[in-house]
């Protein structure tokens, strides 16, 4: 976990968060050991932020990466942010049974994992029509 939250905290230099100021970075490891990170980034249209959850998985599957073992979510303030509802999903779709660790500037973690963070999550499976 130490590679992913140094490759999260340089990631946050990149993050776009003119608007709420809230900057978050995070790193994601694959099936194959890659990393791969990603940013928050906002737009003037607000509803067409992404989360830099999501924009590390996106990334990962974009190069090839099937299944996400390891989220890691850093945040530079004193308690530690989880990952939003709509990231809980797209967790949930491609880092089925990942570790999910928030950190931050503090001592302060939380460690969870996917099936902790979304029980009950939407699937398509079996209900397609
Ligand atoms: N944000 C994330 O990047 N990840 C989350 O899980 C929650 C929120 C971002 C979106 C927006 O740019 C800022 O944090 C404030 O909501």
């Amino acid at each position: 976990m130490e590679d992913l939250k140094r490759r999260a905290r340089e990631a946050l230099q990149n993050s776009y968060a003119p608007y709420s100021g809230f900057r978050v970075a995070a790193a994601v490891r694959d099936e194959r050991g890659k990393v791969y990170t990603g940013v928050n980034v906002e737009n003037g249209s607000y509803g067409l932020t992404q989360c830099a959850e999501r924009s590390a998985i996106c990334t990962a599957i974009g190069e090839g990466a099937t299944e996400i073992h390891e989220v890691v979510v850093y945040t530079p303030t004193s308690e530690p942010s989880t990952p939003c509802g709509a990231c809980r999903q797209v967790i949930s779709e491609f880092a089925r049974n990942a570790t999910v660790l928030s950190f931050c500037d503090s001592e302060s973690e939380v460690l969870t994992n996917s099936a902790d963070l979304i029980p009950k999550a939407f699937s398509l499976n079996g209900n397609k029509s």
